[in-house]
């Protein structure tokens, strides 16, 4: 048999990995792996696959970056002629980026059969991207692999067949217990973009750091809230020095904006270029906490028992709340927030079900048997 697994921007990556590596144990099933080049940057895509092993990409579409619809379209025009000269049995898909659901719309169209990784999560908030390419990629999907109990209820509530679905953990996990122990050889002093010279983490880590991401448009695209949100962040870095490796569309606004020099004054908040998986992996699991946006990053401190404060009325991710260390919270709130856990009053909480490393092998026997 023969299988597509696609990936595209850098939240797939951690995923295709350690599906890419277990598929080398079943030579039975021919992996093909497309790159749609919805992520281009070495710092976004190419150290990815350095780091975690993943071999090259067979395809690369090479789309880059543009609205929504001339991505999308540029993926499926790439895709559909890869589908034609491939024949595969399956293309399988991951996570909710625009590269996710042109993929499945174009194999969908050709009869090939569909497999979604990381099916029926749910924010409910259709102003979100990714909650439209999730609704997409589940509603033509063939099968479907879950992360968590409540994503299974989500597909057996938009009547997906109980037989399609399969629960089987977390494939981030599987990365982040592959990867814990190299990680924490992984240099910890990176240049300052907000100010000249470097930060040495290991300088920051007696006293403690908490550790930045914001990238979701909702938060980082209007003049507005991203200077509110910059203010924030330089009142919370008064308290407890801030880490941001900042996303190249967050760093490309608050120069369009006019806030560099703002978010400059503030002398313990960091700012740092996007980083590789060991060094941000290393950063996190030393860090007293994260600010995030991210949809990643509220299941990686999940499982690593670390507080996140999630700045977002919703998450697609809800396991995190009800058994992890993760909390929603308003813009208004991330002060308080903040000084609870300076306080040693974070959340902590449990590692949910089959959040365990082993996700991969189960996912590829359930392959084996389609
Ligand atoms: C995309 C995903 C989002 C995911 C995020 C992780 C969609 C709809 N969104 O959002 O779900 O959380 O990736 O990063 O698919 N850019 C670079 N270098 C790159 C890639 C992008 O500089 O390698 C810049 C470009 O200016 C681009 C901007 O970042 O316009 C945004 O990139 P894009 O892929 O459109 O969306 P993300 O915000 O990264």
């Amino acid at each position: 048999k023969k299988i597509i697994l696609v990936c595209g921007a850098r939240p797939n990556f951690m995923k295709i990995a350690p599906l890419m590596h277990e598929l080398k144990n079943h030579p039975q099933l021919e992996a093909v792996l497309v790159h749609t080049g919805q992520h281009y940057d070495t710092q976004m895509s190419g150290r990815f696959f350095e780091e975690l092993g993943i071999p090259a990409p067979n395809i690369n579409l090479e789309v880059g970056s543009a609205s929504h619809a001339q991505q999308t379209a540029r993926i499926m025009t790439g895709f559909e002629k890869v589908c034609l000269d491939e024949i595969p049995d399956f293309v399988l898909v991951v996570g909710d980026v625009n590269s996710t659901a042109a993929c499945v719309l174009v194999a969908a169209k050709l009869n090939i059969k569909t497999i979604h990784y990381e099916a029926g999560l749910r924010s409910n908030d259709r102003t979100m991207p990714e909650e439209i390419n999730r609704l997409v990629t589940d509603s033509i999907s063939d099968y479907f692999f879950t992360t968590s109990a409540d994503a299974d209820e989500n597909l057996l509530k938009e009547n997906v067949a109980q037989e399609k679905i399969f629960m089987v953990g977390n494939l981030m996990i599987d990365t982040l217990e592959a990867n814990l122990a190299k990680a924490a050889g992984a240099p910890q002093v990176f240049g300052l973009l907000n100010k000249p010279g470097k930060i040495d983490i290991n300088d920051l880590s007696a006293s403690g750091y908490g550790v930045m991401t914001f990238h979701r448009p909702s938060n980082v695209d209007e003049k507005a809230s991203l200077e509110r949100l910059v203010n924030i962040w330089g009142a919370v870095s008064q308290q407890i020095p801030l880490v941001f490796p900042i996303h190249p569309r967050t760093y490309k606004n608050i120069q369009q904006f006019g806030l560099l020099e703002t978010i400059s004054s503030f002398p313990n908040l960091y700012l740092i270029e996007p980083l590789g998986y060991l060094e941000f992996i290393h950063l996190v699991s030393r860090a007293k906490f994260a600010l995030t946006d991210s949809g990643g990053i509220q299941e990686e401190t999940t499982h690593l028992n670390i507080p996140c404060l999630t700045v977002r009325p919703n998450t697609e991710r809800p396991v995190t709340v009800w058994e992890g260390s993760n909390k929603l919270i308003k813009i208004d709130d991330i002060e308080a927030e903040a000084a609870a856990i300076v306080r040693g009053e974070g959340k902590t909480g449990n590692n949910p079900k089959y959040w365990d490393g082993k996700t991969a092998q189960r996912i590829v026997a359930i392959l084996e048997t389609l």
